[in-house]
């Protein structure tokens, strides 16, 4: 089969990393990355030597880019031209603007949590609904939030059937870098639901899901509380188990240092990961335990790299490169070193 061939446009957070994860994957061919501007993602591009061309995502954004140094191979409808599929990782709403020039070029594409959701066909989660993907010329992926949560939640549920659950969610306020959102002391509050559970329900519809979400002002990571209602009770030991089976999911102990959301950032440092990205969630062994017959838990999120593996996935099921989501989970996996 030959290689799949796969554009981004927006070199951001997103953009840059799911450049990076195309270019481990052996069966699909990165044509480019398409952005706006000389940003600093786009400056270390150049000073990297160009490994991939860069495209002016819209006409006139080359003038800025030159005027900065910075090569273009093109136009967007050049990258477009050349490409099976796009991986959207524009500014939220900027993707619905770009999908009609997918739709005029025929191009599939994979949108970011950003975007609202009439922009695609399939609302998507790699280890829970691939089969729905298959196929389908526009995915959206669940926000960084939403896509760990469903790996822990879906982890209890197809182990012993999960009824409800409720989460808590501790929002980390700006990514590394992000001096216009002001620096803050605020813990700012959102009414119920929040949305990640309302998401959880459109993936897991048979689940009856709530939360809260309070915004703090941390950079390294989400954290997730959650209470889940199994249909049948389910021991520490036994979700241990099944968390620890779950792709994605890397249980980790406080006793052996692992005792805040910096610990694991710190963790994927001394691994020497690229960038410090994890693309597993992290939970907490000493975290679980039960209220009743509910399981509690926490979950710490990595958001600026949690979806790239799910996106990945998305590929798979769009361009039909594997029949279920377990093989294309583990494809994707495999070239990721996850
Ligand atoms: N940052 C996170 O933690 C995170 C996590 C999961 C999902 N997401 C989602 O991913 C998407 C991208 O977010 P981000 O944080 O990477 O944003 P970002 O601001 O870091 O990057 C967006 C990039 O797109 C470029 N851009 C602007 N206009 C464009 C256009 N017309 N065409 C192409 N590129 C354009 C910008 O110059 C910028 O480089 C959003 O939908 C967001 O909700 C973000």
């Amino acid at each position: 089969m030959s290689k799949v061939k796969v554009g981004v446009a927006g070199y951001g957070v997103i953009g840059n990393r799911l450049a990076a994860g195309v270019v481990a994957q052996d069966d699909m061919e990165l044509v480019g990355v398409a952005d706006v501007a000389p940003t600093l993602p786009v400056r270390a591009l150049k000073e990297r030597g160009m490994p991939f061309p860069l495209f002016a995502a819209v006409p006139g954004a080359e003038q800025g880019l030159e005027a900065a140094g910075i090569p273009v191979s093109g136009s967007f409808d050049d990258l477009l031209g050349e490409v099976d599929i796009m991986l959207d990782a524009a500014p939220g709403g900027i993707g619905a603007k770009n999908k009609v020039k997918y739709v005029a070029a025929g191009v599939k594409a994979v949108f970011q949590g950003g975007e609202s959701g009439e922009v695609a066909d399939v609302f998507f989660h790699g280890t829970v609904n691939y089969e729905k993907g298959l196929g389908v010329d526009y995915l959206k992926l669940t926000s960084c939030n939403t896509t760990g949560l469903i790996r822990a939640v879906h982890a209890v549920h197809a182990s012993v059937g999960v009824v409800k659950t409720f989460i808590t969610i501790i929002r980390r306020v700006a990514d590394p870098g992000d001096t216009h959102r002001g620096l803050t002391n605020v813990l700012e509050v959102e009414p119920i639901p929040n949305h990640q559970a309302v998401d959880l329900m459109s993936i897991m519809p048979d689940i009856d899901a709530t939360g809260m979400l309070i915004h703090t002002p941390v950079t390294h990571g989400h954290i997730i509380t959650l209470s889940v209602t199994p249909k049948q009770k389910i021991s520490v030991e036994a979700a241990l188990e099944a968390f620890g089976n779950y792709p994605r999911i890397k249980v980790v102990k406080i006793s052996e240092g692992f005792n805040s959301n910096s610990s694991l950032f710190q963790w994927a440092r001394y691994m020497e990961y690229p960038r410090a990205d994890m693309f597993e969630i992290g939970l907490w062994e000493e975290m679980v335990g039960h209220s009743g017959d509910d399981l509690l838990f926490a979950i710490n999120i990595p958001q600026e790299s949690v979806t790239i593996p799910e996106t990945i996935d998305a590929v798979r099921a769009a361009m039909e490169m594997h029949a279920t989501g377990a093989e294309a989970v583990a494809a994707t996996d495999g070239f990721l070193g996850i």
